[in-house]
């Protein structure tokens, strides 16, 4: 009998600037719990990408700090394949604000590499239209970007 939430789904995550470094052991991290990756790309954004990215959230207090952010250096783009892969994703990186992640979650991927509320390592897609959008911004785009920068890069 299959439930909806073991449907086979694919979700967009992403490594931030400030975790960058650490992208082997969540590369690792995620190994281990069962995802298969299906794509991985190595960007630094565009300020206008990072906008366009996540223009959901234009005009909130904490946009430009975000986007900022978010074009301040590499990034990891990659595609997750696993059975309720977006709630299994979310779940593994627990809450936005990484400070109460290492509060109820203590566990996740932001509670051991992220800082706070804006600073919080990764990203994860939250439903199936927003995640099927975010996997063709990084992967159906030849031109994003500062892209395929994984030369060099340290699996710290
Ligand atoms: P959001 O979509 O609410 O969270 P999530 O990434 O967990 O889906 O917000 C997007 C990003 O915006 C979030 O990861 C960090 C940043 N952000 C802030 O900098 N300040 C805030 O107050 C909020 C809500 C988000």
């Amino acid at each position: 009998r299959s439930r909806v939430q073991d449907r086979v789904e694919r979700t967009l995550a992403m490594v931030k600037p400030d975790a960058f470094k650490h992208l082997g052991k969540i590369l690792n991290a995620i190994s281990q719990s069962g995802f298969r990756i299906n794509n991985l790309r190595v960007c630094q954004l565009r300020k206008e990408e990072a906008e366009t990215f996540y223009a959901v959230h234009r005009g909130k207090p904490f946009f430009e700090k975000l986007t900022t952010f978010m074009s301040s250096g590499r990034i990891a783009a990659i595609e997750l394949v696993a059975p309720g892969a977006i709630s299994k994703w979310r779940e593994l990186i627990g809450p936005t604000d990484s400070n109460k992640a290492r509060a109820e979650a203590p566990n996740s991927i932001r509670a051991h590499f992220g800082t706070d509320g804006s600073f919080n390592a990764v990203h994860g897609s939250d439903a199936t239209d927003t995640a099927a959008e975010e996997i063709r911004f990084f992967f159906s785009q030849p031109s994003l970007g500062k892209c395929d920068l994984g030369r060099g890069t340290t699996l710290g």
